[in-house]
């Protein structure tokens, strides 16, 4: 067996032990794929985790950048429970739809808000139309923007709001910051996305590394602190 088939077979017996199978989100798995979708959506295990951590915050409002065929989204509009709600925005019309058909065949439908754009288009949009406060953000979309979407972010936040960024290791691609690669775009996002978390003193994080049958990966998580940028010279 190969590492990522030996991850992989690690993770099944996870879920079927410790974890627990969730047949309606794997429905939503197999019919994005079905589809014909990219299988790109978020491990079982890393699902879960997300619906136990807006759980935890106690997440009524959660924004996503990134929605495809719903998987990750259902896992929260689950979490937010009944009058809770999950505003995704998702640049495709194919993947909002199959998101679309997957939340209401889960019964969770009328949680979800999807917005069709670009995300950098619709983020503008919630901001200029008051939205948020959210309690949870889960950023997932195109990686090159990632420090974009951070920074949207921010302004859809209150403090206490949880920021989760996803696949910011890459295969460890992430250490090359000399730009080459067929992904240079994507891993400059990323860096920035991580700098940033460090630097900015509104946001207090870690990065966990994972192993899975989509690879070695990692993600991001940090809480906001504050949400008045720093103001220079003021001590
Ligand atoms: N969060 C999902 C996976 C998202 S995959 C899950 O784990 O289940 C990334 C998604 O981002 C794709 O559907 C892709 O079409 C979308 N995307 C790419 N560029 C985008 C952009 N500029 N704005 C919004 N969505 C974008
Ligand atoms: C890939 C995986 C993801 O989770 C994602 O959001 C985008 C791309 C990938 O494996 O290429
Ligand atoms: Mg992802």
């Amino acid at each position: 067996m190969t590492s990522r088939e030996q991850w992989s077979a690690v993770d099944d017996y996870l879920v079927e032990t410790a974890i627990r199978p969730d047949p309606a989100s794997d429905r939503t798995r197999a019919a994005t794929h079905e589809a014909g979708l990219p299988p790109i959506e978020v491990s079982s295990g890393q699902g879960k985790l997300m619906g136990l951590i807006a759980e935890l915050a106690g997440a009524r409002a959660v924004l996503e950048f990134g929605t495809l065929g719903g998987y990750s989204t259902q896992w929260f509009a689950a979490a937010v429970g009944p009058g809770g709600t999950v505003t995704t925005l998702e640049y495709e019309p194919r993947h909002a739809e199959v998101a679309r058909a997957n939340l209401d065949a889960a019964g969770l439908g009328d949680r979800v808000q999807i917005r069709v754009g670009a995300a950098l288009d619709t983020v503008q949009e919630l901001i200029d139309s008051g939205a948020g406060p959210f309690d949870v953000v889960f950023i997932d979309a195109d990686k090159a923007n990632n420090a974009n979407y951070l920074d949207a972010a921010l302004k859809l936040s209150r403090p206490g709001t949880v920021i989760i960024g996803d696949n910011v290791v890459r295969g460890g691609r992430v250490l090359d910051a000399s730009g080459a690669g067929t992904d240079a775009e994507d891993v400059a996002g990323i860096r920035a996305y991580l700098q940033r978390q460090g630097d900015d003193p509104r946001l207090d994080g870690t990065v966990l590394q994972t192993v899975s049958g989509k690879g070695w990966d990692g993600f991001a998580l940090a809480i906001v602190r504050d949400v008045e940028p720093a103001v220079a010279g003021a001590e």
